[in-house]
């Protein structure tokens, strides 16, 4: 079903249904649909609901949390909804380079299921000219934001350093052969950058690929083997700070990366396969995380 959007409802086989977009020819959660998939990866992996519990006990900050690819809400409101029940003040920091997916969803939103009770408030962050609003959410405020833009762009601008450093970054793009952008280590260098150092903050994503798992080491964080998602046997989580890794990459993986035929980061947004080159071997040795 396509509304002329650029985007259609598809069922999955399991019975539920997600977004595609017709121009990457990509289902947004493609195997165990959008609840499950953000659940499994973004609240229980990352424990978010007790970090929050912690981080609410300890402060009357904000929790911040960064959504890269809002796409149609299903890991933002997927994480809303688990956290609602703890008293505490929620940053919800959203980038994208089209609302459209949201507006999609919202318009079939009774067959995605899971903006149940947040129909009004994914309406308004589409039309309000910002993008932006408050919002109580259980026992908790809630300030939502939608960057719109080019996200590895953005990343590289002076305005970036200005926005929330985040506790949790859901890190959802399209696959890396499909938007190359949004996966090569100029971009993660960016993103590391702009990290509180005193600030844990984690970053799971659903790719298990040695690329990106260099990717992400080379650019600064901790990786180590992410939970698996009923698609995945295994993802991967990054973190600014070791103990946010439960399951770190060892030096077994560290050989298997130095053997893969796929391991070199892309240092430009143009998807290709190399294996590892003499000075990113080096300086992957060369990782705290492998002392
Ligand atoms: C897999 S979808 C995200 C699904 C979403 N997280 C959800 O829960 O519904 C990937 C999203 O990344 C966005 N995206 C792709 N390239 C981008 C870029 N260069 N800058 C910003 N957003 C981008 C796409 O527009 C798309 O909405």
């Amino acid at each position: 079903m396509s509304s002329g959007s650029g985007y259609k409802l598809v069922k999955l086989a399991c019975g539920v249904h997600s977004v595609h977009s017709l121009a990457e020819r990509e289902t947004f959660h493609p195997v165990i649909g959008p609840v499950a998939e953000a659940e499994a990866l973004y609240v229980k992996q990352v424990r978010i609901v007790e970090r929050l519990r912690a981080h609410a006990k300890k402060s009357r900050e904000e929790f911040v949390i960064w959504d890269v690819g809002l796409g149609a809400a299903a890991n933002a409101l997927t994480v809303l909804r688990a956290l609602r029940e703890v008293p505490a003040q929620i940053r919800l920091v959203s980038f994208d380079h089209t609302i459209e997916p949201l507006r999609f969803a919202l318009s079939h939103a009774a067959q995605l299921g899971y903006f149940d009770g947040y129909e009004t408030v994914a309406g308004q962050l589409v039309q309000t000219c910002d993008h932006a609003l408050t919002f109580p959410n259980g026992e908790q405020t809630v300030r939502w934001q939608v960057h719109l833009g080019d996200f590895p762009a953005l990343l590289t601008q002076s305005p970036a350093r200005e926005l929330p450093k985040p506790h949790v970054i859901l890190f959802d793009a399209y696959s890396p052969a499909k938007n190359p952008a949004m996966w090569t280590l100029p971009l993660f260098m960016n993103l590391f950058r702009l990290l509180d150092p005193s600030r844990p903050c984690a970053l799971p994503t659903y790719s298990r690929s040695t690329i990106l798992r260099v990717t992400l080491l080379l650019a600064g964080f901790f990786v180590g083997a992410g939970h698996a998602t009923g698609e995945k046997e295994e993802t991967t989580i990054a973190a600014n700070a070791r103990e946010l890794v439960t399951e770190p990459l060892d030096l077994v993986w560290l050989d298997r990366a130095r053997r893969s035929h796929s391991a070199e980061p892309m240092h430009e947004a143009v998807y290709r396969q190399a294996p590892l080159s003499e000075e990113s071997w080096e300086r992957l040795r060369q990782h705290p995380q492998f002392k």
